[in-house]
């Protein structure tokens, strides 16, 4: 009996060992999931590779439901490379590397373009994640001229990075909320260069954007304006939200996910809090539909004939798995929501399978209801954050399992 069990052990040990690290990879519903979004991104791959001329990012769908490609000057435009270089996380498979290459290069000369504040999320997107991910040493280079060019735009009157250049009769100086994700780049400079002059603008600007974007309950305003000499704000209001007292998700979404990040960078307890109390306007106050996905604006949450916005939906589960991970008080709560979005936006109702949507991963995204502009389409964002989110989840299951 003993002979036979010391035969078997090798074996045991083999099959616990096996599971063990099964229990380290990935579930059979993350891998099912990746398994659909990777051959959906390789109907958008084929098509973006016979483009021509300088419209080459997929963005959207048009009317004719046919992919809308954008110029490398587009905000959007890294997000197609950083979909590409986080279905490569995913898989590990080199031709999504070679394919996140060929798009991230093309953007090379961004480094360089200051008309907006856009840079970051271009940069970060594409060249970030492929430094990440590579150790390209020609990507570092880039990102750090991409920070010199980004606080190029500030105003130390004002303390914040100047969004916009349009509509100069309208706003003498704005700031949108969505400028909180263009810092990461700072934060990653500084710690690349030792030189903190990128952190330093960068705290300045989220300590600005505590004092002015801010309603008491914590929801935003999309667009502040600042008086360039005494720094005042002079102007408090939307343009891609339904009013200017009303709160536009995706802006919410930018600045859970923009206070989040900011606390990892930093540490700094002020921006834990605002982050929690970010969570707790959407959670509490704001109240999420039964599906956790917003209406496009929380104002109009009980017109079920309004839109709903999949990529705030996919910006804001990013950003609670990784708040998750911050804090004791209710991380578990953030984590049933982040987990509630995930699963809404996994189901057919949002997730495109079968080519359907030209390859787009989701469906109903709303990118500018008050011009009419992509309502109700798949955006190429809302598949970006919706694979990082993935891919925090399936790490921080992983995190929990080892424990
Ligand atoms: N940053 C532009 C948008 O969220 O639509």
């Amino acid at each position: 009996m003993q002979k036979t069990l010391l035969y078997l052990l090798p074996i045991i040990i083999a099959f616990y060992c096996s599971s063990c690290s099964n229990s380290q990879e990935k579930n059979t519903d993350d891998i099912k999931l990746i398994e659909k979004t990777s051959s959906q991104l390789k109907i958008i791959a084929k098509n973006a590779n016979n483009t021509s001329g300088r419209l080459k990012f997929p963005r959207t769908l048009n009317n004719s439901n046919e992919i809308k490609f954008v110029s490398k000057r587009d905000w959007t435009s890294g997000f197609y490379p950083g979909t590409l270089w986080l279905m490569y996380d995913l898989t590990k498979d080199d031709s999504w590397k070679k394919e996140a290459t060929t798009f991230t290069n093309l953007l090379e000369s961004e480094q360089n373009n200051s008309s907006n504040h856009d840079i970051g999320f271009k940069m970060m997107s594409s060249y970030g994640l492929g430094y990440k991910l590579t150790k390209n040493e020609k990507y570092r280079d880039v990102l750090i001229q991409s920070a010199k060019t980004l606080i190029s735009r500030f105003n130390e009157n004002v303390g914040c990075i100047r969004s916009w250049d349009h509509h100069k009769d309208k706003w003498e100086y704005p700031v949108i909320i969505d400028n909180l994700m263009n810092l990461e780049l700072l934060f990653w400079a500084s710690k690349e260069t030792g030189d903190p002059v990128y952190s330093n603008i960068a705290n300045t600007h989220l300590k600005t954007t505590i004092k002015n974007h801010f309603r008491n309950d914590y929801s935003t305003y999309h667009v502040v304006s600042y008086d360039t000499i005494s720094g005042a704000a002079n102007f408090k209001g939307t343009h891609q939200g339904f009013a200017n007292e009303s709160c536009w998700a995706r802006g919410e979404a930018w600045a859970l996910y923009g206070y989040t990040m900011a606390y990892r960078e930093t540490k700094n307890p002020e921006f834990l809090k605002q982050a929690e109390k970010v969570a707790n306007y959407i959670i509490n106050i704001a109240q999420l539909p039964n599906d956790f996905i917003p209406t496009w604006d929380f104002s109009l949450k009980n017109d079920p004939n309004e839109p709903k916005d999949a990529s705030a939906a996919a910006v804001m589960a990013s950003a609670f798995y990784e708040l998750s991970t911050m804090t004791e008080k209710d991380n578990k709560n953030y984590l049933k929501i982040a987990n509630g979005m995930m699963n809404s936006l996994s189901s057919d109702v949002y997730l495109n399978t079968k080519g359907e949507d030209q390859g787009f991963l989701l469906k109903h995204s709303t990118g500018a209801k008050p011009s009419n502009s992509e309502v109700d389409v798949p955006l190429i964002y809302a598949d970006y954050y919706f694979l990082e989110a993935l891919s925090r989840k399936i790490k921080l299951t992983n995190q929990t399992q080892s424990l």
